[in-house]
This record gives C-alpha cells, structure tokens and sequence, in this order.
C-alpha cells in the first residue's frame, strides 16, 4: 500500500472528480498489491464493506470472493439487496450463507446484553472463516478499515473492530483501500463506484442488527416483530422526506404484553418502541420532533400490519440519558 497513514496534506474526497482520482490511484494499487492472487471479504452489505467490495469489483473481478452471512438478525430485504447489487449488478463472485438457524439457536434463552453480542460475533467469526476453509488459494483479506477506526485504536478508544478475530492459523495479508478515508469520503467513492444512493448513504446499523433491538431473549416470533415494524418506519420515513433529517431510526420490541382490543377481542400483545434521534457524532443525541399526524399513521401500520403489536410507544429521551440503542 502506498499510504499506510493518511497524509497530513491530503484534500478532502468531496467531489465526483476526486473520488474518481482516488479511485484510479486504488485500482492500480490493488492490482500491484495482488497480483493474480485471490482476495477474500466478508461483505456485510454496510457501507465501508460495499464500498471495498465495489473497489475490489473494478480493480480485479472475478479474483475477488465475497462472503454474506446472514446472521437472521439483518433488516428487512438487507441480504437480498447484497445479492441484488452484488451478484446480479456488478456480477461479483459472492458466496452467500444463511446462517439463521445457527444464530437463533445459540441465542435461545439468552437474555444478557454483552453475553448476546458475544455469541453473535462469536458465531459470525465461525462461520465465516469455516467459509474461507472451503476455499483455495486465498491469500488476502479485504476489510472496511476507515481512518477513524485507526485513530480511535490508537487512542484506545476502541479496540480496532476489523482487525483479526479469525483463527491463528488463519493468516492473510491485508488489503485495506479505504482506510486513509473518513466516513463521507467513503460514501462520495461509493457514489462514483455506481453504489446505490441508499446503500452509501444508509443509517449507522449495529453490527449485532436487530438482536440488540430484540431486548432480552430473542425469539423469532418478536424478532420477526421487530423486522416488520422497522420496515414500516422505515419506509414512512423515506416518504415523508425524514431519511436526511433524521440520523437514526429504528423500533423495539420488549418482552412486555400490554392488553388491547383487536377484532372486538381481548388481544395481550406486545408494544413497540419508535426511537429516532438526531446527533452528529453519537456521544450526545437530541429526540428527533416527528408530525404527529405521521406519528399516528405509522402507529395506525404497525399495529395493524404486524402480528403481535397492539400499542406503539415513542421514545422521547436523549443520549444521556439514554443511549441510542435500548442494549
Ligand atoms: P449507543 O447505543 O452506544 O449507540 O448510544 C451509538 C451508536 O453505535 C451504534 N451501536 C453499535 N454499532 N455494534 C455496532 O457496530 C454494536 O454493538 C453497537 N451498539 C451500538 C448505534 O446504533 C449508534 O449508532
């Protein structure tokens, strides 16, 4: 790699014409880097991952294997726009695994927080370098590394989330073509790369997904609660023009029943928490002011198109002292 640090001097990626400059200088690093050899990613459908699997895309083809795991715990139509953007669009050579069942299994009865991240990352670790086991001839591994994940390591902020985890035995040179970037150079570069608008510029999504929006024990029952409601506000949110306004934007479903009606029935059903915020660096955030006519009509969906919901909440507290996410 040309540039281990990002240099003192460099200009900020803000405009097409930079990115393709950075993009060219990538793609004739890449090619020196690897050669003929092949390149192995786990392609998480986020944006530093999309961005350098688009890069790698360009730069050497079908030298390139993506791994998707699907951990069951992904938004609604998150896997299928992988494959969608991936394999059929930009014909990449993705190997897809949905590992649902092996997740849900092992977080079965599980109710603590840290122990739940744990087994997910855990798990994801597992199955994807049982993955790379399968493969031959790989000798380097992609990653989403951007230049604020090197600095809050060294800063010991946070322990660097990209860097290993896989088996000892298990050694790959690393390819990193986007990590002298800050977060917004890498989604003018997924622009310029022919990226989806959505996709680059998609709300921050926990690693754990949904698990940590499932609060306590997961079930696929309130899992599957969860999913739904967070397609609802979702899509009532791009369009009402809210995506741009608000930073983030989820629902949660606890363990709690509440009694309701439903049909002229008795119906003790679950509650779902609308949580939006708005923050520009996640230390702090402010409770995003919503139309309250928008409010009832997504309250009106959600507890009439998802099975299980009979009341939905919305979360008025800031960050602190609340955090973002309820685990
Ligand atoms: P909190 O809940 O700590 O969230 O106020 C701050 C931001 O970080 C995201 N978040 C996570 N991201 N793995 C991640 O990759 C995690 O375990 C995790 N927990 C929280 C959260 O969505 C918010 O943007």
């Amino acid at each position: 790699m040309k540039y281990d640090r990002r240099p003192e001097t460099m200009e900020r990626i803000t405009t097409p014409e930079l990115a393709q400059a950075y993009i060219d200088d990538q793609i004739a690093e890449l090619r020196a880097q690897v050669g003929d050899k092949k390149v192995l990613l786990a392609l998480s459908g986020g944006v530093d991952s999309s961005v350098v699997a688009a890069l790698l895309i360009k730069a050497i083809g079908q030298q390139l294997v993506c791994v998707h795991v699907n951990h069951g715990l992904l938004r609604k139509g998150e896997p299928e726009q992988v494959i969608e953007v991936f394999r059929n669009q930009m014909n990449a050579n993705l190997i897809y695994v949905d590992a649902t069942d092996r997740f849900l299994d092992k977080l079965a009865g599980v109710s603590d927080p840290e122990t739940k991240r744990k087994i997910i990352g855990g798990e994801f670790i597992e199955v994807f370098a049982e993955e790379a086991r399968k493969l031959d001839g790989i000798e380097f591994l992609a990653q989403g590394t951007i230049w604020p994940d090197i600095l809050e390591s060294e800063n010991g902020i946070k322990a660097h989330h990209n860097a290993g985890g896989l088996p000892e035995d298990m050694k790959f040179e690393l390819v990193e073509p986007v990590r002298i970037l800050f977060k917004d150079e890498v989604r003018v570069v997924g622009e310029a790369l022919g990226l989806p608008h959505g996709m680059v510029y998609r709300q921050p999504f926990p690693g754990p997904g949904l698990g940590v929006r499932c609060p306590g024990a997961i079930t696929r029952d309130r899992l599957e609660a969860v999913r739904e409601s967070d397609a609802i506000l979702r899509e009532e949110f791009e369009k009402n023009g809210l995506v741009d306004k608000v930073w983030q934007y989820f629902t949660v479903v606890p363990d709690f029943r509440s009694t309701g009606i439903k049909n002229d029935k008795r119906a003790f059903e679950w509650l779902c928490i609308v949580r939006a915020i708005i923050t520009t660096d996640v230390m702090t955030a402010t409770v995003a002011e919503l139309p309250h006519e928008l409010m009832v009509h997504i309250t009106d969906r959600i507890t009439h198109e998802v099975p299980g919901i009979n009341r939905v909440l919305y979360d008025f507290t800031p960050k602190p002292t609340a955090t973002v996410e309820f685990e």
